[in-house]
């Protein structure tokens, strides 16, 4: 029943369209209609850069990881050549999915007739197609997609002809020149499904409000400060005051030693980025590790989350003891921000046109919900 104080779907976007001290939140429609969230997926996610995983974790040929999305599945594999490259999860003849998870294979052989394919899409083979016909195994290989890397971090595109990913990245690479020299190494990936909408477990990355409370027992309360950026990129530093890192709990003593490349602030500070829309690397210090966001619907996300060191590190002796601390970190805390996220999620369901206020340390939240109605709301779209 429409009451007299009810505004307009317009007015509530006008009002996330304000300056922060009177801007009000997404309502809560945003995070669960599925009208939306198909409106998302054709202006955000079928145009953007998607985070597939690092080079390192698929190091030799015939390595290869897959990447699922509403966009499709993707093969992400190491050729003969050491050149990576991405396909479409899709067998050329009859559509078959191909591989699962990671492994390393140097023929990919369809589980439903056979035909073989090469590390590099290529089709090799594909019996009983001799009275087919005008078909030639050289116009099959299998489909590819656009695989652009920064630092050792791969993306894809699903576009034929978006932006690079530079253009994407902005100043970003830039920023964290110092780090991207640490040549990192994915020795962990931890897999969630969070009954979420994928803007809450993004937007949560994007705040320390919420710390001294979920977080009270675990890694306390934390300060921080937005750092400008251009391109498609967020920055949170945050910081503890007489603390270098925050990659490990209090109670720990270990830790690695902070990169030599670093200079000034970076010493003592942790950014939490955000590429848009929804992948965050966090640089620490000594550690980096990457939140990998990906929606399944409206309220159901899948959450990756790798844990990265310096190769120097690897070579520390007590590498598995002193790493132990940073992932003790990673699964206390995540745990308590994805079942936050899940209680907001079942309280925006019982109040969709919920509409709230921010608190000066939701910039970022504020930032991104502008980001997403420029992209769902744009003329055209
Ligand atoms: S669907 Fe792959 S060989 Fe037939
Ligand atoms: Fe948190």
């Amino acid at each position: 029943m429409i009451k007299a104080t009810d505004i307009s779907a317009e007015q509530k976007y006008a009002n996330v369209r304000k300056p922060l001290s009177e801007a009000s939140t997404l309502p809560g429609w945003c995070y669960s209609d599925s009208r939306f969230f198909e409106r998302e997926q054709s202006t955000i996610f079928n145009q953007c850069w998607h985070f597939v995983g690092r080079a390192d974790e698929i190091k030799s040929v015939g390595d290869y990881l897959i990447y699922d999305s509403p966009q499709g599945s993707l093969i992400v594999m190491r050729s003969d050549s050491g050149v990576i490259n991405a396909f479409r999860n899709a067998c050329r003849h009859r559509g078959t999915r191909l591989l699962n998870e990671t492994g390393s294979t140097q023929r990919i052989v369809c589980p439903y007739h056979s035909w073989v394919y090469g590390n590099d899409g290529s089709l090799l083979r594909a019996p009983g197609m001799i009275e087919t016909k005008g078909f030639k195994v050289e116009s099959c290989h299998l489909t590819a997609v656009r695989l652009e890397s920064w630092a050792g971090f791969l993306f894809a595109s699903y576009l034929d002809n978006g932006p690079s990913l530079s253009a994407w990245l902005g100043d970003m690479p830039e920023y964290f020149r110092r780090y991207s020299g640490a040549e990192f190494e994915c020795v962990r990936r931890k897999k969630f499904t969070v009954r979420c909408n994928w803007k809450f477990l993004i937007e949560n990355a994007l705040e320390t409000y919420h710390t001294g409370t979920v977080h009270r027992a675990s890694l306390g309360k934390q300060q921080s400060e937005i750092i400008p950026t251009t391109g498609n990129w967020l920055c949170l530093r945050v910081f503890v005051d007489g603390k270098d890192s925050v990659s490990v709990l209090s109670s720990s003593d270990d830790s690695f030693p902070i990169y030599p490349n670093l200079e000034g602030e970076e010493r003592t500070s942790t950014y939490f980025t955000n590429i848009l829309p929804c992948t965050q690397f966090v640089f620490a210090p000594d550690a980096m590790w990457w939140l990998a966001i990906n929606p399944v619907s409206a309220d159901e996300t899948t959450l990756e989350v790798g844990s990265c060191f310096p190769t120097q590190n690897r070579m520390i002796e007590a590498f598995d003891r002193i790493s132990k601390a940073y992932f003790d970190r990673l699964d206390m805390a995540t745990p308590e921000d994805n079942a936050i996220c899940e209680a907001q999620h079942l309280g925006n369901l019982s109040d969709l046109g919920h509409q709230g206020r921010f608190s000066a340390e939701e910039a970022l939240v504020h930032k991104l919900a502008n980001w997403v109605l420029d992209q769902t709301l744009r003329s055209g779209a």
